[in-house]
């Protein structure tokens, strides 16, 4: 079966600032969305895209959201309130899959190479994989006043990135119950299925804040990416 690409482009972008909704903000003169999808659809390994819009843009024609090449491979549906809620949305729309990989629209700077050792994995026999980098601050846990109450061995810790797929049908018995985890594969975890990591790439980091966007447009500046 296909391997579809659930891309959650449904969010507001409140701590980004700006006033289009962030996966329309655009790098160097292409959106993020744009970005995204190219990537995917480039690194040969995913089938088709499907976009999870902002509810007022779902209506807009697919070659008016990405580039003509790809918007024959791509299809828009309207996302929800939370994430999980527009990830759900997009998991309806993937009917026929095998494997789906959730990817933010957020992390516009993905390399496709990412996308291959994702499926790589599940095709070699996982049913959910995580790209994953090691942190590089210590990470403390505090109760609710801010007071330390421990310090967790930072070489067992991983930063979880996207995309993280799946097996069609362990993400679905994943999303039916309720959903509140702030990454798919913490949905997963819950039904106490195993997740394995493949190595993340730093320039999939997601475009979270003001200072993201200077980077993020100061990587396509020098030609890094
Ligand atoms: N997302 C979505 N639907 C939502 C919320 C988020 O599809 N209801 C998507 C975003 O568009 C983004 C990805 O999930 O591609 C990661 O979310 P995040 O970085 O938090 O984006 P926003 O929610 O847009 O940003 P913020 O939380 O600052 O408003
Ligand atoms: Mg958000």
């Amino acid at each position: 079966g296909p391997v579809v690409g659930i891309l959650p482009a449904a969010g507001r972008g409140v701590r980004l600032g700006e006033p289009l909704p962030k996966a329309f903000v655009e790098l160097d003169g292409r959106t993020m969305l744009d970005r995204s999808v190219e990537a995917m659809l480039a690194s040969a390994v995913i089938d088709r895209v499907v976009i999870v819009a902002p509810p007022e843009l779902a209506a807009t024609p697919a070659d008016r959201l990405v580039g003509e090449s790809f918007a024959d491979r791509v299809t828009v549906v309207a996302g929800g309130a939370e994430r999980a809620d527009s990830v759900r949305a997009g998991l309806a729309a993937a009917s026929g899959a095998r494997f789906v990989l959730v990817h933010d629209a957020a992390r516009a700077l993905t390399p496709a190479e990412l996308f291959v050792r994702v499926v790589d994995a599940l095709r070699a026999g996982s049913d959910a994989v995580i790209p994953v980098l090691p942190v590089v601050d210590t990470i403390k846990s505090v109760d609710k006043d801010g007071v330390v109450t421990g310090t967790p061995d930072r070489s067992t810790l991983r930063a979880v990135q996207t995309p993280q797929g799946f097996d069609v049908e362990l993400l679905e018995r994943a999303n039916r119950d309720a959903a509140d985890a702030t990454d798919d594969a913490g949905l997963v975890e819950r039904l106490g299925e195993r997740i394995t990591t493949v190595v993340g790439d730093p320039l999939a980091f997601k475009i979270t804040t003001p200072l993201d966007l200077v980077l993020a447009r100061t990587v396509l500046a020098s030609g890094v990416r």
